[in-house]
C-alpha cells in the first residue's frame, strides 16, 4: 500500500516577526507537520528556540509541532519541551550517550520519539533502538543553518533506512531534512521517505500552498498517457 508523503515545513525560514501568521499559512497551504528546529550553539554553531516558543505556537496551530533538537543536552530539556506541548521530539545520536534511556523519558511524557543522525554519523547507531522510536530523521545538510545544498550521498542512506526501518518492522516515520527542493523531492520520496522537511523551499516561495503541494506531487508522478 502507497505510504502517505507528509510535509513538514520548517519555521527557522518563516519570518520570526510574524510567526503566527506565516504558521497560519502553511496550516492553510496543507502542511501535515510543523518542523521546529532547536539549536543550542554548542551541538550545532547556531542558536534558534527553545520552550516558550513551542508553548506559543502550541496556542495558533493544530499542526502536530515536530521538535528536532540540535542541542548537546537534550535530557535536561524533555520534560520542559513535552509541557510545552512537542508532539515529536527527536533527538541526535552524537548528543545522546545513553540514548535508549532517552527515548524512554520522552515516551514516557506521552511524546513521541524521533532519533536523527547527522550525515557522517552510521546508520547502525541506530539499529537498536528501531523497535523503541516513532521516528527517523535523516540529516541531508549538516544541521545548524536552513539553506544549505542537499547533500547528494544521502539518498543512499535514506534508501538503507527505508529497508532497516521496514526489516524490523518498526513503525516508524521516516523523515528527511535539509535541502529539500522540488526539484529532488522525488528522489528523496523515491528512496523511502514519509516526511519532507522543507524551510527555505516553502518560506521562500511566493506561494506556500502550491510549494507544498508540488513537494507533496512529486511522490505521486504523472502516469503516462499511451
Ligand atoms: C538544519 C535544520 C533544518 C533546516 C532545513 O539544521 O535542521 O530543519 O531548517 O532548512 P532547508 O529546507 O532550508 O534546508
Ligand atoms: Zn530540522
Amino acid at each position: 500500500m502507497a505510504r502517505p508523503t507528509l510535509i513538514a515545513p520548517s519555521i527557522l525560514a518563516a519570518d520570526f516577526a510574524h510567526l503566527a501568521d506565516e504558521v497560519a499559512a502553511v496550516e492553510r497551504g496543507g502542511a501535515d507537520l510543523l518542523h521546529v528546529d532547536v539549536m543550542d550553539g554548542h551541538f550545532v554553531p547556531n542558536l534558534t528556540v527553545g520552550p516558550p516558543i513551542v508553548e506559543s505556537l502550541k496556542k495558533v496551530t493544530k499542526l502536530p509541532l515536530d521538535v528536532h533538537l540540535m542541542i548537546t543536552n537534550a535530557d535536561a530539556y524533555i520534560a520542559e519541551f513535552a509541557a510545552a506541548g512537542a508532539d515529536y521530539l527527536t533527538v541526535h545520536v552524537e548528543a545522546c550517550p545513553h540514548l535508549h534511556r532517552t527515548v524512554q523519558a520522552i515516551k514516557e511524557r506521552g511524546v513521541k520519539a524521533g532519533v536523527t543522525l547527522n550525515p557522517a554519523t552510521s546508520l547502525q547507531t541506530i539499529e537498536e533502538i528501531l523497535p523503541d522510536v516513532d521516528l527517523v530523521l535523516i540529516m541531508s545538510v549538516n544541521p545548524g543553518f536552513g539553506g544549505q545544498k542537499f547533500i547528494a550521498s544521502c539518498l543512499q542512506k535514506v534508501a538503507r533506512a527505508r529497508q532497516m526501518i521496514d526489516r524490523a518492522q518498526s513503525r516508524a516515520l521516516l523523515e528527511v531534512d535539509g535541502g529539500v527542493k522540488a526539484d529532488n523531492a522525488a528522489q528523496v520520496l523515491a528512496a523511502g521517505a514519509d516526511v519532507l522537511v522543507a524551510g527555505s523551499a516553502i518560506f521562500s516561495s511566493r506561494d506556500y500552498a502550491a510549494t507544498i503541494a508540488a513537494l507533496r506531487a512529486a511522490g505521486h508522478p504523472a502516469p503516462v498517457h499511451r
